[in-house]
């Protein structure tokens, strides 16, 4: 969806939804770690989108305020906030169920340093999603993606329900960024604004793949470094701006939201393609961020890398190492024990 789809969401709850959400099945969609500092805004967000019928707010703290607050939207998707006992209720005959719960980074950590804690988080949640709603898609942010998308597939490989087209890593937010800084730096509308961003969601194994961006500028050298490396660091810039209060949260709930409505849309019978973060052929790594073309049952084409330039080739094989030790290590953390 375009950067304008929040405001057609805005305008459209504005008109009580009648319109925008014609012909759509309701769908159920859980929030993960609902009061958490993405949870609470990708909460509402949620709540304004019109595809969405039924709308679980779950985490271990927190739930019953912030559920409260939400469901007074004059929106048509019911909102109930779930504790640490009313995880399976919350997850039952889900479509969709986004998962930010887990700690963020403080400044001076990657975010492999959060793997001792997230990692055992996701593998618990995604349990419970493969036990009470086993053929819904799922959207991971928790971090480090790179790690934890391996982690929910293996774990839902033991269980049995293992379905590759419903697992996502979401890389939004590097896609958002990307565009962002592309546009500032050549004097462009940003919503007329497209730039693929392909590999993983941590330093250098995000790769954007500016020699496709449209539209077309020109840039030099140094300009496309700086770029590539702004998109790159879009996380430790919040999280140094931040000074010890967390990561990004906004936008991340704005990029959640935007991904999560694709996610519905391909669900609804129209397809929509967008970068995420899947099991993939297109590289060495068996996990790996590309155009995704989403549809009925979650990923239904994911498309190679298109002509890439001598700079991204370059970053594209320096990412690998890195990138691989990450999905192994997201494998083994669930085979090995
Ligand atoms: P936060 O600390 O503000 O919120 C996390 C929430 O998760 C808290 O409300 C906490 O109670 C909850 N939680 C912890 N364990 C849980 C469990 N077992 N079940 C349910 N809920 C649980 O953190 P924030 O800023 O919301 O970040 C969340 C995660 O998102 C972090 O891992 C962060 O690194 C990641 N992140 C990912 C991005 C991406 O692009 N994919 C971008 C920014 C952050």
């Amino acid at each position: 969806p375009s950067s304008t789809a929040l405001l057609k969401w805005a305008q459209a709850a504005s008109r009580g939804f009648a319109a925008a959400s014609a012909g759509n099945p309701g769908r159920k969609v859980a929030v993960l770690g609902a009061a958490g500092g993405i949870g609470q805004p990708l909460s509402m967000l949620m709540k304004m989108n019109s595809q969405v019928s039924s709308l679980s707010l779950y985490d271990i703290a927190g739930t019953p305020g912030v559920a409260a607050d939400v469901s007074h939207i004059n929106t048509k998707a019911q909102t109930r906030g779930y504790d640490k006992d009313g995880l399976a209720e919350a997850l039952r005959g889900c479509d969709l169920v986004i998962i930010p719960a887990g700690v963020p980074r403080k400044p001076g950590m990657t975010r492999d340093d959060l793997f001792k804690i997230n990692a055992g988080i996701v593998r618990d949640l995604v349990e419970a999603v493969g036990k009470h709603c086993p053929g819904a898609v799922l959207n991971i942010i928790s971090n480090p993606v790179n790690s934890t998308v391996p982690i929910a597939a293996e774990q839902l490989k033991k269980m049995g329900v293992y379905d590759k087209r419903k697992i996502m890593g979401v890389t939004t937010l590097d896609v958002v960024r990307a565009k962002t800084f592309y546009a500032e730096k050549n004097g462009l509308d940003v919503s007329a604004v497209d730039v693929p961003v392909v590999g993983g969601h941590a330093g250098v194994t995000i790769l954007p793949l500016f020699s496709q961006a449209t539209p077309k500028a020109t840039m030099s050298a140094e300009v496309l470094d700086a770029l590539t490396k702004r998109t790159q660091d879009g996380g430790t810039e919040v999280v140094q701006a931040k000074a010890g209060k967390g990561s990004a949260t906004l936008s991340m709930a704005y990029a959640a939201a935007l991904f999560a409505d694709a996610c519905l849309r391909g669900l609804n019978g129209h397809p929509v393609v967008e970068c995420t973060y899947v099991e993939s052929t297109v590289t060495d790594a068996p996990y790996f961020a590309s155009k995704v073309k989403l549809s009925t049952e979650g990923v239904d084409k994911v498309h190679d890398l298109g002509p890439l330039s001598d700079y991204e080739k370059d970053g594209l094989k320096a990412m690998m190492p890195e990138l691989l030790a990450s999905i192994e290590k997201g494998v083994q953390f669930v085979k090995g024990a």
